[in-house]
């Protein structure tokens, strides 16, 4: 059940690619106060609403985004203020309790497919802050996207309900949360905005995020979220606060990580757009959560491997082999990957392409990410930089691997730069493979 579970996860990997900035309509003179209205749009990113509510390519906040889910694709509503197709209808208090109970206007119950979880920790000022934002500075999209039908038992909604009962929800803050210390905003901002554990915390038989294993790494859909508490040997323990901060502010922090799929996601859309006090407080808080240690992982991940001696002189042009069927690891290395990576492993000069050695990545024990990296590529735009990584799977524009050659090339990179050659083979690949979303 757990890898079925995480399909639910989905949404944030697939959203965001095609996605407009944040379409706001100008400000009237009866608009509400330009502060509100300003406290609400940081909400509404930091909550990364837009991420699930946005179909791929379509119009921000309209919804028709498939999240997939164990009883089958929920579709996102429109949250747009129209009053037909999206929530214009919708009071403020009927906007609370879809956000922080998951019960919709007329009553029904939302799937769990909307964090309404997390949400519930939001203080009532945020709410109204967010609904404002929403009711005022999102612009109507006049579409309804495809209606969600899930197969009984799960088509009737009610059975929702015994799900909330299960569910540890989040209890709401009070007071202002801009006035919140450090380490209480932080928290925050970690539970009821970002909902970090909704990908990095395991998760029980009934879905709901494990409490004692909070933040201690999960699977979701071929990629891992790591283990991020403060464990020295599993977690991210030896980062310090100011590591943590850059990682989330641009998705990057040379010699140690980088943040692709999902988690390049959620810094383009989200923690990238946040203050730096925000990120200091949330950083802080994430690296004080009680040490999980890693079944897996008994060493640093990031402390792993050194430049291969031998470096081969690179013209720095991608090479094109039409026929790899033959070539082992380090040949397929040397004609797709060395351009970039060098082939000593140590990455461009300006650490653009990052090095394969002291990289969590490629020193995990899971090569999980190494191989999704490999298929899918890497493309994330955060404060005005834009990385890619071309994909190396079927529909490649530059050079498609066969799934023996993608296993090939992980093994050898995990072997001579990371924590060993873990034995990947063409299936283990090929399933990733496979386990690519389902856009609508
Ligand atoms: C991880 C994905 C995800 C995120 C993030 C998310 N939502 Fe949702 N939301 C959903 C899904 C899925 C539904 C529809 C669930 C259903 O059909 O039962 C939904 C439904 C809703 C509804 C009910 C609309 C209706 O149909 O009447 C509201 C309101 C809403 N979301 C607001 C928000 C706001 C505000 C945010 C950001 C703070 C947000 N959502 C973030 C997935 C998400
Ligand atoms: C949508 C799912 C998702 C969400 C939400 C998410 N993460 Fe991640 N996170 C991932 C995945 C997947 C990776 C692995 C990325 C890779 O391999 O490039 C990751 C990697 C990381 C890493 C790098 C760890 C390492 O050892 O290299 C850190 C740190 C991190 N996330 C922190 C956070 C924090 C803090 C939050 C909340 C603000 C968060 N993540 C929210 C999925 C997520
Ligand atoms: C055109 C240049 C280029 C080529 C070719 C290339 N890479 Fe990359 N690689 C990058 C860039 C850019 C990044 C992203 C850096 C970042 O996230 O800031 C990256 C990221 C990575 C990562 C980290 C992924 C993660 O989850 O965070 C790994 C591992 C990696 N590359 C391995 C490879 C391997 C193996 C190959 C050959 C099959 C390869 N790369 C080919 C440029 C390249």
């Amino acid at each position: 059940m757990p890898d079925v579970t995480r399909k639910i996860l989905w949404s944030v990997l697939t959203a965001g690619t095609a996605l407009a900035t944040f379409s706001a309509v100008p400000a009237r003179a009866d608009d509400p106060s330009a502060d509100l209205m300003a406290r609400g749009e940081y909400i509404a990113t930091a909550g990364d609403c837009v991420a699930c509510h946005t179909a791929p390519g379509g119009k921000p906040f309209a919804g028709g985004l498939k999240i997939t889910t164990p009883m089958g694709d929920v579709v996102t509503t429109n949250i747009t203020p129209d009053p037909d197709h999206g929530i214009g209808k919708y009071t403020e208090e009927d906007f609370e309790k879809s956000l922080r109970h998951g019960i919709r206007r007329d009553g029904s119950r939302l799937y769990p497919a909307m964090p309404y979880v997390s949400y519930a920790g939001m203080t009532d000022g945020d709410v109204k802050a967010l609904y404002t934002w929403f009711m005022h500075g999102v612009k109507p999209v006049a579409e309804t996207p495809p209606v969600t039908s899930l197969n009984f038992p799960a088509n009737l909604r009610i059975t929702m309900g015994l799900w909330n009962m299960v569910a540890t929800s989040e209890t709401p803050e009070t007071g202002d949360s801009a006035t919140f210390d450090k380490m209480r905003r932080g928290k925050y901002l970690a539970h009821a905005l970002e909902h970090c554990g909704t990908c990095h915390t395991p998760r029980n038989i009934m879905l709901s995020e494990k409490e004692d294993s909070y933040l201690a790494g999960a699977s979701l859909l071929g990629w891992y979220a790591p283990n991020i508490t403060s464990s020295k040997t599993g977690g991210i323990g030896n980062w310090s606060e100011d590591n943590l901060v850059e990682y989330l502010k641009t998705g990057h922090v040379a010699g140690l990580s980088q943040a692709a799929g999902p988690m390049g996601e959620a810094v383009e859309h989200s923690t990238s757009h946040l203050t730096d006090d925000d990120l200091h407080a949330l950083a802080a808080y994430i690296l004080q959560v009680p040490a999980k240690d890693d079944e897996a992982e008994h060493s640093p991940r990031e402390q792993y491997g050194k430049p291969l001696e031998q470096a081969d002189v690179r013209s720095g042009e991608l090479t094109r082999i039409d026929n790899l069927a033959q070539m082992d690891g380090a040949q397929i290395y040397d004609a797709n990957c060395a351009a970039c990576h060098g082939g000593n492993g140590a990455g461009t000069a300006d650490h653009y392409a990052p090095s394969l050695f002291h990289n969590s990545v490629v020193g995990s024990a899971r090569p999980d990410d190494l191989i999704m990296a490999v298929l899918n590529g890497v493309d994330r735009n955060a404060g005005g930089v834009h990385v890619h990584m071309p994909a190396f799977n079927q529909s490649s524009d530059v050079q498609r691997l066969s799934n023996a050659e993608i296993a090939s090339v992980v093994n050898y990179v995990t072997a001579t730069f990371g924590s060993g050659d873990h034995g990947v083979t063409a299936e283990q690949v090929e399933k990733m493979g496979t386990e690519l979303p389902k856009t609508p």
